[in-house]
């Protein structure tokens, strides 16, 4: 029990948030991530996608927090390159094992169970997923085991259809994000967006299964970027872009 007898009284529930490590971005969402909620950022390539990626995990590491890197795009050697690069070194914080950077090959045998696996056993306050592109690509094969619960040692991606429906992607989806959502963590999940879309991502499904939707977007002409949350659950914010830059230390609101 809440002990919540009025509407008002809703107004004075406050969220746990969690601290994007965007400068400018927080105060524009009440303080941050909801705690808990899955965020999707989508983006042109070259948007700052991972690199806002980059500062949501060093910004946990900061607070002492554990977070879990999947990379589907990139291994891990040249996404610690081009983070150091930016003026973020994991190096120390993945000594003290508080940041693991995981790279997932999607053709291979039993990714999604390592993914899963990782995510549901590795007890991390963060975990971002980048990108989630090749996995909504992919068709996934399962059987039910002896206790009806999803049976991931069939996925097979060496062996799919050309053909990928999209209920076969919304459940692949749904099962990404629901390992994500049983855990204590929050996250964030990137997909790529051909340039010049109205989609949110890629899919057209995660905007929806999502808390919350932030696009990154490039103006080649003008040489400007922008920022627009698109969505945050039981969080006021404007619709309006935010002007950013790319710079060493990463995204920032100007
Ligand atoms: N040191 C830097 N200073 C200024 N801008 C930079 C710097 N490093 C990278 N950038 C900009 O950031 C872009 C790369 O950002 P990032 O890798 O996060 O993009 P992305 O959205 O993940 O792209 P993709 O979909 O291709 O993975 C570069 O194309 C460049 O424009
Ligand atoms: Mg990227």
């Amino acid at each position: 029990m809440t002990g919540i007898t009025n509407i008002n009284d809703y107004r004075e529930v406050k969220m746990d948030r969690v601290s994007t490590g965007v400068e400018g971005l927080d105060s524009t969402i009440e303080g941050g991530l909801p705690k808990k909620s899955i965020t999707l950022i989508s983006g042109p390539p070259g948007g700052g996608k991972s690199i806002f990626c980059f500062q949501f995990i060093y910004d946990g590491a900061k607070n002492g927090e554990k977070c879990l890197f999947l990379s589907l795009d990139k291994k891990a050697e040249g996404l610690l390159i081009q983070a150091k690069h930016l003026g973020f070194d994991f190096q120390p914080a993945i000594e003290q094992n508080l940041v693991k950077f995981l790279y997932l090959n999607i053709s291979k045998k039993f990714v999604y169970e390592t993914m899963t696996n990782e995510i549901l056993s590795g007890d991390y306050d963060r975990i971002v997923l980048d990108s989630i592109t090749p996995l909504s690509e992919m068709p996934i094969f399962m059987r039910t085991s002896m206790d009806n619960k999803v049976d991931t040692s069939m996925v097979d991606f060496e062996e799919f259809p050309e053909d990928v429906s999209l209920p076969t992607r919304r459940l692949h989806l749904r099962y990404i994000l629901s390992a994500l959502e049983s855990t204590k963590s929050t996250s964030i999940v990137t997909s790529e967006l051909p340039v010049g879309t109205s989609l949110l991502s890629r899919d057209g499904i995660s905007e929806f299964l999502a808390d919350g939707v932030i696009t990154l977007s490039l103006d080649p002409t003008m040489d400007r970027r922008k920022l627009s949350v698109m969505k945050m659950r039981n969080t006021k914010h404007t619709l309006k872009p935010h002007d950013i830059v790319i710079d060493y230390g990463g995204i920032k609101i100007v």
